[in-house]
């Protein structure tokens, strides 16, 4: 399919997508909405795709959603449209997702990154919640998963605020989980994804939605959820092959059977 606001390219398992709207800092519009949600279900679908890497440019992973897209939309066209509810799709992915940050993530941009299951920034990062400064506030899941990320004290001060944190701050408090050299960001995030799609992808698929589900329930439920998949993952041809390439010394041939 031919996209206009997304860049897809593979590179051996991992599917990787840029965004692609420069003049606009990446700015996530309507259009970017829908073809970065269709190109994730495409890589989705694909079994030669183990795992996916969103990325943007040096200076903008994405500036947040599109302001001038947002800016005349009445309360009712909100509220009838579910404003942004189309976001929930992306998050519907089953396989994993790295964000790949380099410069600006900011408003949608951070949340899109949160989106992800996990963010591998450039020390060039910057994040933000600065929607107070434009009389709103997040819209995409900022004062949740930021919360969840870094804690409420953290997350206060950034969605009262508006200020950015740079990679480091980022790091400290849990929002990233590792920052490396821009030049380097690609590359890292490709490799970590195209290590996680050598597993075995049922139970890549299942570790995601395992660590997912502690966002959503108790800990109790959570155990015991995870037990039920810990389980499942003995009726496997992987998890045989996986324990006898280790008890043989050698590495496994996985098949995701
Ligand atoms: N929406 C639409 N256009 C945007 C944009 C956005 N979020 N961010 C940047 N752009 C556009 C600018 O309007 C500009 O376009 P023109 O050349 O046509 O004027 C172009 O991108 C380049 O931007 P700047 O000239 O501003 O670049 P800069 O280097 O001087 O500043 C910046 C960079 C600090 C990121 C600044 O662009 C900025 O503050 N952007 C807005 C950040 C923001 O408020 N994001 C939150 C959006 S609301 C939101 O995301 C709601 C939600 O919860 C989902």
């Amino acid at each position: 399919m031919a996209y206009e606001t997304i860049i897809t390219e593979t590179r051996g398992k991992v599917g990787l997508i840029t965004l692609n709207r420069p003049k606009a800092l990446n700015a996530l519009n309507s259009q970017i909405l829908a073809e970065l949600v269709s190109a994730v279900n495409g890589f989705g679908a694909d079994p030669g795709i183990g795992a996916m890497v969103v990325t943007g440019s040096d200076k903008a992973f994405a500036a947040g959603a599109d302001i001038k897209e947002m800016q005349a939309i009445s309360y009712v066209d909100a509220y009838s449209q579910d404003f942004f509810v189309g976001w929930e799709e992306f998050t519907r992915a089953r396989k994993p997702i790295i964000a790949a940050v380099a410069g600006y993530a900011l408003g949608g941009g951070c949340e899109l990154a949160m989106m992800c299951d996990f963010i591998i920034a450039a020390d060039t990062a910057k994040f933000g919640q600065p929607e107070i400064t434009l009389g709103v506030i997040p819209g995409m899941g900022g004062s949740q998963r930021l919360t969840r990320f870094v804690g409420k004290s953290k997350a206060m001060d950034m969605c009262l605020t508006g200020r950015m944190m740079d990679a480091a701050e980022a790091e400290r408090s849990g929002l990233v989980s590792r920052v490396v050299p821009a030049g380097e960001l690609i590359e890292e995030a490709i490799r970590a994804a195209a290590k996680i799609a050598d597993f075995s992808l049922p139970s890549v698929m299942m570790a995601k939605e395992a660590v997912n589900r502690s966002y959503e329930t108790t800990l109790a439920e959570g155990l015991r959820f995870e037990r039920r998949l810990f389980h499942s993952l003995f009726a496997l041809e992987d998890q045989k092959e996986g324990m006898a390439a280790f008890a043989e010394k050698r590495k496994p041939n996985f098949t995701n059977r």
